[in-house]
């Protein structure tokens, strides 16, 4: 028996480890890290600690650059927002995450996965579907549903018994994911929704309160729904990121702190730091509307909607998600040209925008001159538009009279 899992170098997935071992018939552990941008404290010398957990390999795999260019814009183009203010993510870096766990699974010829989820949250849900999806023939594993251990320290006394060295500590307070998109936090005195977070909730980005004073302009740059340069620059989709984080996180921009729909029925409040996309997705609606007319933008909406549900709920891996995406992406492909977001406390606001494709004519719309549009054309128009209202309103009064 071989077993990979997904493994954080924290101290859940390093219980797991020894545990598989014991309740596994002595099986062969595989620690599969995925690196999606979480930062180097959490991914130093991580190999090294599988081991001494009892894993027999470590495979660290680098998914930053695919993660934004496979998921995060496509993802973009769709607009999805979770139940209105949630940008997704944790949702949308675990198809990703789940996907090169199940290449590294059939690589070494493992025959089930693991994953250190609680059975209390939608990522058991994600992993499991995307699992189904690629390699339904694998066993899972979820350990948080098996075993009866419930705290830290429960799962430090475990390591302690059977000496295997642990850094963790004892305290800590959050439940955090994070990734080149964002960081979440959950528990401690979250779980309060009348407690006001506390200063170290946030770790993104500096307080709106705090933020400078004077406001600052970042220029981001699109061709055909894809970001290519920041104030000019042109980088790597990952490396766009990280810039527009520093400087949106800088500023204070995109904190959320909500009370959201859990797939699995409860409800639980989070608080979320996306600071580059939230400036990626103001400028990208900044931009589309100049380009798409009415209808392809009410059609866009309704695939955000969608899509949001269909991303939260782990759906990734299916005819409907792909459809979407498909849909989302013919309609980003006049999504080319230049937007100005301001920065200032906590805002991100569009204050400029222009495209080749932009439908917005100052001709058209302007209040002087007739000649490109003729007002008198809007009389027919409004006749007929409003001929059922018309209609009805007679129909209301002729039967009234009898
Ligand atoms: N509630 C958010 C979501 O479902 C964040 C989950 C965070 N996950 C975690 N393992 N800490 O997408
Ligand atoms: C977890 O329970 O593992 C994290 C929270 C979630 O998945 O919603």
């Amino acid at each position: 028996k071989k077993v990979v899992l997904a493994y954080s170098g924290g101290l859940d997935t390093s219980a797991i480890i020894p545990w598989l071992k014991e309740n596994y018939d002595n099986c062969e552990v595989v620690a599969f890290c995925a690196d999606v941008g979480q930062g180097h404290e959490e991914l130093e010398g991580i190999e090294a600690k599988a081991i001494a957990s009892g894993a027999s390999e470590c495979h660290v795999v680098d998914l930053k650059e695919q993660l934004v260019t496979d998921y995060i814009y496509p993802t973009l183009t769709t607009g999805a927002v979770y139940e209105g203010q949630y940008l997704l993510g944790t949702s949308v870096a675990r198809p990703i995450i789940a996907k090169a766990q199940v290449e590294v699974a059939l690589k070494v010829g493992a025959d089930a996965v693991c994953h250190g989820c609680t059975g209390k949250g939608n990522d058991q849900v994600r992993f499991e579907s995307c699992f189904a999806a690629l390699a339904p023939e694998l066993t899972v594993i979820a350990p948080w549903r098996e075993w009866d251990m419930v705290s830290r320290e429960d799962l430090l006394s475990y390591l302690a018994e059977r000496n295997i060295p642990c850094s963790a500590s004892l305290t800590k307070i959050y439940s955090r994911d994070a990734n080149l998109w964002h960081i979440s936090h959950e528990g401690g005195e979250l779980e309060d929704p009348w407690c006001e977070p506390s200063k170290q909730v946030w770790t993104m980005t500096i307080s709106p309160e705090e933020a400078p004073n004077t406001p600052e302009y970042v220029k981001l740059s699109f061709e055909q729904g894809k970001l290519l340069a920041v104030n000019g620059q042109e980088l790597k989709a990952d490396k766009l990121l990280e810039v527009l984080n520093i400087l949106a996180g800088k500023h204070g921009v995109g904190r959320i702190d909500i009370v959201e729909n859990r797939l699995v029925g409860m409800k639980s409040r989070g608080c979320y730091e996306t600071p580059g996309g939230t400036v990626l997705m103001a400028a990208y609606k900044g931009l589309e509307t100049l380009v798409l007319d009415k209808e392809s933008l009410k059609y866009r909406e309704s695939v955000a909607l969608e899509f949001s549900h269909v991303l939260y709920d782990g759906r990734w891996f299916t005819p409907l998600a792909e459809a979407l995406l498909a849909a989302s992406a013919t309609l980003a492909k006049s999504v080319t040209g230049d937007v100005i977001v301001k920065l200032y406390k906590g805002q991100a606001t569009v204050t400029q925008r222009r495209s080749p494709n932009s439908l917005y004519s100052e001709a058209f719309a302007t209040f002087g001159a007739d000649d490109v549009y003729d007002q008198k054309h809007a009389e027919g128009f409004i006749r007929l538009f409003s001929l059922p209202s018309r209609i009805n309103a007679m129909k209301q009064q002729s039967s009234s009279k009898e």
